[in-house]
């Protein structure tokens, strides 16, 4: 099935399933008119995560000023928009309430179809945004790798909408071990930018930290590759100190030694960089899929981009950086899809949040 097979469309994406508040034009599940992303990393830095409450207060107050300047951005009123698509799930419950009751109110009062969005299938769909001239299509079968701050998820498409998982993480998302082994090295929240930017300068052989392979399975784990960093971390404070001033220590964290952070962060991206290029690779070939998506917040990671496009035969779709992590437009684009194989909801105010809503399901 090709795009141009379906009919024309222009779709208003809404996403609130985190601690981003996002709205997007999208046409024909490809073209982004606009793209609003209100971030609100900096109200969470301070607790070193996203604090749930906080985030869907944030949302309820940005949500109206985010969906009208995407219309505007895009130079459309609602009367122009065929479909309102939100994200149902999964997410935080208290922020997906917002984006869904906001997208009813507007579905219900223009009298516009309501689709209701997995927010994994939404990283999947970035995929296919603002494709560059001539660039074809994602083309089916291909191999998923949602790699972000909640999840680790590798599955097999044969087709649109259509997801049989092959594997995912046994403990940490990829993007959750960055930001816990940013926090661990002092680098700050979100953790998966500021490693990249301090493992430029370092040497990703270094440390040798563990991989889990996980052999004859697409699973992932990630929570033996963080404590190998802690421990090393606090085996390379107590090498500064002397041997009492070590068995006094109660709190390694409070305890600031000059550290090697550079070697420390490229020796570990490029742990967590290895395990996902070389299974995703794997996990295509032993299904005969031709062509591998690489999407959510970790793609942005500029190892993984580049191994992954290095390590994998057949062609590599990686979004562009603004649409790696959470964005409305990858919404819409899944919501287009969605609506133009008659998937909008039949009953819209009904419609429920699903916090723990698996792809595919
Ligand atoms: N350059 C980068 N390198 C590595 N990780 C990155 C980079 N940029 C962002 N990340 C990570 O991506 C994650 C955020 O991605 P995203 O917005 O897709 O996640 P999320 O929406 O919070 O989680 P989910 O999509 O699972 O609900 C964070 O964990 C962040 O550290
Ligand atoms: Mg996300």
């Amino acid at each position: 099935m090709t795009e141009n097979l379906l009919p024309p469309a222009r779709v208003l994406g809404i996403e609130t399933s985190c601690d981003e508040t996002a709205a997007a034009v999208v046409e024909d599940g490809r073209r982004a008119l606009s793209s609003v992303v209100a971030s609100q990393a900096e109200l969470h830095a301070k607790y070193g995560g996203v604090f749930p409450e906080e985030a869907s207060r944030e949302h309820i107050r940005t949500i109206y000023a985010v969906v009208e300047e995407a219309l505007q951005q895009a130079h459309l009123s609602l009367d122009d928009i065929d479909a309102i698509a939100v994200t149902q799930g999964p997410g935080l419950p208290g922020s997906l309430v917002v984006g869904l009751n906001f997208a009813k109110g507007l579905a219900l009062g223009g009298g516009k179809p309501l689709i209701g969005v997995n927010h994994l299938e939404g990283h999947i769909y970035s995929a296919w945004l603002d494709p560059k001239d001539g660039e074809p299509e994602p083309a089916f079968p291909l191999v998923a790798l949602v790699v972000s701050g909640g999840h680790t998820e590798l599955a097999l498409m044969t087709s649109h909408l259509t997801y049989q998982r092959l594997g995912g993480t046994l403990d940490d998302a990829a993007g959750e071990a960055f930001d816990k082994v940013g926090r661990l090295l002092g680098l700050g929240y979100p953790g998966g930018p500021a490693i990249q930017a301090a493992a430029a300068g370092g040497d990703p052989a270094a440390f040798a930290f563990p991989r889990a392979w996980l052999e004859g399975t697409f699973d992932f784990s990630f929570s033996g590759l963080k404590t190998a960093v802690l421990h090393q971390v606090r085996d390379l404070k107590r090498k500064t100190l002397t041997p009492e001033a070590a068995a006094a220590v109660k709190d390694w964290n409070a305890v600031d030694a000059p550290l090697p952070t550079a070697d420390l962060a490229a020796s570990f991206q490029q742990a967590v960089v290895e395990v996902l290029a070389t299974k995703a690779r794997f996990a295509a070939q032993q299904h005969n899929a031709k062509e591998l998506i690489v999407a959510g917040g970790v793609s942005a990671n500029a190892a993984l981009r580049a191994l992954v496009t290095k390590d994998t035969p057949g062609r590599v779709h990686i979004p562009a950086l603004k649409y790696c992590t959470d964005n409305a437009a990858m919404i819409a684009a899944a919501g287009y899809y969605r609506h133009a194989l008659g998937m909008s909801a039949a009953e819209p105010m009904a419609m429920d949040a699903l916090p723990n809503w698996a792809v595919g399901s």
